[in-house]
């Protein structure tokens, strides 16, 4: 039985692709639904032995947490009738999102393969990868176009 789905979403069109699979699929089974979005943490790189340190990602700031709940309200919006939870966390993406699973009694995980980073030579992105691999829960990926 599936009676709770959680939804990976990063703002890329593939998580918006999936989230959609999803809430399909939570309509025909009656279940309930989590959108999660995981802001990252900006992650700080060594650029040489003198020139110091550049740090990528975004700067966590209130602008980035409106940005998540901006993407949850677009996804929300396509389905009114249905009750769609929301969260947005702070960490490693794919640790939060196989932690959530687990913690809420989630029976199924739906992410994107593809999300923000396009590099055409990968067939999974490197946290629907991780999820797939490291989850208890069973996992679905949904590929689009
Ligand atoms: N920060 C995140 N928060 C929640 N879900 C995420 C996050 N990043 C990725 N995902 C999920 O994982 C899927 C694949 O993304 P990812 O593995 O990051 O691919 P890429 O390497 O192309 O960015 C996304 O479509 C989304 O469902
Ligand atoms: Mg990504």
């Amino acid at each position: 039985m599936v009676r709770h789905i959680l939804v990976g979403l990063d703002g890329s069109a593939s998580s918006v692709a999936a989230a959609g699979k999803a809430l399909s699929l939570a309509e025909q089974l009656k279940a309930q639904v989590t959108l999660l979005f995981v802001l990252q943490p900006p992650q700080v790189i060594p650029i040489g032995p003198l020139s110091g340190y550049v740090t990528t990602g975004l700067p966590q700031s209130q602008e980035n947490v409106e940005r998540a709940e901006a993407v949850i309200s677009q996804v929300k919006m396509t389905r009114p009738n249905l009750e769609i939870h929301s969260r947005v966390e702070f960490g490693v993406p794919a640790e939060i999102i196989c932690q959530q699973a687990e913690n809420s009694g989630v029976d199924l995980i739906v992410v994107g393969a593809r999300g923000l980073n396009t590099a055409q030579r990968f067939l999974l992105g490197s946290v629907s990868d991780r999820v797939v691999h490291t989850s208890t829960v069973p996992v679905m990926v949904v590929r689009s176009s």
